[in-house]
């Protein structure tokens, strides 16, 4: 009989102050996997994904492309997908009521097979995260989409079940919304215009590897993308880019740490608003050639922070930011405009002695001499990276709860962190044992 103890989640015990050093290999990105595994749909051949990480959120993905029909064979970094005998049926509810992701899904469905039925994504802890401005751009390129019992019903109107080009001006630059209506449009009939369209990497990631499938995008990665839709899509074989987000909070880890590490491999220029923040705090971010980074250590000054579409400071960096501020030499304002509920670390972060005062969606950090360890909840994934580069740099020991948050975006982060010299291991509650197996996720 298993004791309640017995049931508990493994959790992370960082012993804090170690100082890091060395270099650590970044994944491919999450956020780029993610959507090339649903754009994968548009082709009805062999496509091959590779540098593709070990995260609960492409593990769930595998599982809901299986579930409609798609065969997929992972190994290692490396995942083959066939899409040929795609159903129409819909991926399962508990599936994607965990994974908001899958719902990339519909623009590719919608586009190969005229009409499918995927389940409306709820929120989740930072937002509600509609999807208005996804199924407006459909509905433009002459979808009937309609929302019953929480499933988003769409289907081309017309005898010819070819979804039309069209003009869209996105009200919102929605990362999800224009990676949604660019998949859509490779395989409309015509010439579809995004204005006002999201401009972070992962949208260039993607319309590179749909240009590798044959697809005709332009202006990708600035506000206004053109597609010249194609009747086909071919197989390919594609990389994809590192992963931005962890390369940044890698950086923190360094900075908070008083560490110099080197970081490989890193586009800087996926985070030149990141790199320059820190830059203005202090620390040296030195470039060493077209895809390495290094931080080089200095007393940390306070500076303003202010989440914006790419290429403006990311919200998926302001979590882990705001670790840092806590320990910067002065006062920081932090603002999130691109969520509404993405401040729930500072609770967290004040356990640990940050002086954090919230009005609103925006924070006032006042530095502190240090933190101190203490048992946190993570409640979202960015939440609980900044929870774990807080308890890299306090004194004592942090217990840092709720790690299925972290293993949905962060690819043996532990592992890294440790080869970089931090102390820090995942142990099961009850038995205290060190739970290796649970430093991979997939
Ligand atoms: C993507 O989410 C990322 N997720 C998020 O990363 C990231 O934070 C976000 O882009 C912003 O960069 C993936 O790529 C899987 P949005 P997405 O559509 O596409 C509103 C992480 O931590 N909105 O740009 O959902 C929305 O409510 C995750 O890795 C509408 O109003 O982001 C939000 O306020 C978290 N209607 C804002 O736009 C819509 O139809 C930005 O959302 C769509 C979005």
């Amino acid at each position: 009989m298993t004791t309640h103890l017995e049931e508990q989640q493994p959790v992370l015990k960082i012993q804090g102050q170690a100082t890091l050093k060395g270099e650590v290999t970044i994944s491919g990105a999450k956020n780029s996997a993610l959507v090339l595994m649903a754009g994968a749909i548009l082709c009805s051949e062999d496509c091959r994904l590779r540098n593709l990480p070990s995260l609960a959120d492409i593990h769930r993905m595998t599982q809901i492309l299986a579930a409609l029909g798609v065969k997929l064979q992972r190994n290692g970094d490396i995942l083959d997908i066939n899409a040929q005998h795609i159903g129409q049926d819909q991926a399962p509810y508990e599936l994607v009521s965990q994974l908001r992701a899958s719902f990339f899904v519909i623009g590719p469905l919608l586009a190969r097979l005229g009409m499918t039925r995927v389940p409306l994504p709820g929120g989740c802890a930072i937002g509600a995260r509609p999807v208005d401005l996804h199924v407006r751009g459909l509905q433009a390129m002459g979808a009937d989409v309609r929302i019953e019992h929480g499933v988003v019903h769409a289907c081309v109107k017309g005898s010819r079940q070819r979804l039309q080009g069209a003009k869209i001006y996105l009200d919102y630059p929605s990362v999800g919304a224009t990676e949604t209506i660019m998949m859509a449009a490779t395989l409309a009939e015509g010439e579809t215009i995004i204005e006002n369209a999201a401009q972070e990497p992962e949208i260039t990631d993607l319309a590179n590897f749909c240009r590798s499938m044959g697809a005709k995008i332009k202006g990708d990665g600035s506000k206004t993308i053109i597609v010249s839709g194609v009747e086909k899509l071919h197989s390919t074989d594609y990389s994809v880019i590192p992963d931005r987000i962890e390369a940044g909070t890698l950086l923190i880890a360094g900075a908070i740490t008083q560490s110099e590490i080197s970081l490989a491999p890193v586009f800087p220029e996926h985070l030149a608003s990141v790199i320059a923040k820190l830059r203005a705090m202090g620390p040296q971010v030195v470039i060493d050639g077209p895809d390495r980074i290094r931080l080089v250590p200095a007393p940390l000054k306070a500076t303003d922070i202010e989440t914006l579409p790419f290429p403006g400071f990311p919200t998926d960096m302001q979590a882990q930011f705001m670790a840092l501020l806590t320990l910067s030499e002065g006062s920081s304002i932090v603002t999130e405009t691109v969520f509404e509920n993405r401040l729930r670390h500072v609770a967290e972060l004040q356990r640990m002695g940050a002086d954090i005062r919230v009005k609103g969606n925006v924070a006032l950090v006042r530095g502190v001499p240090f933190l101190s360890g203490a048992p946190v909840m993570a409640t979202d994934l960015r939440a609980s990276a900044a929870l774990v580069l807080a308890g890299l740099a306090a004194k004592g020991t942090t217990v840092v709860q709720g790690l299925q948050h972290l293993d949905r975006g962060y690819d043996n982060l532990e592992g890294k962190l440790r080869k970089l010299g931090a102390n820090l291991r995942r142990v099961n509650v009850a038995s205290e044992q060190e739970s290796a197996e649970y430093s991979r996720v997939n």
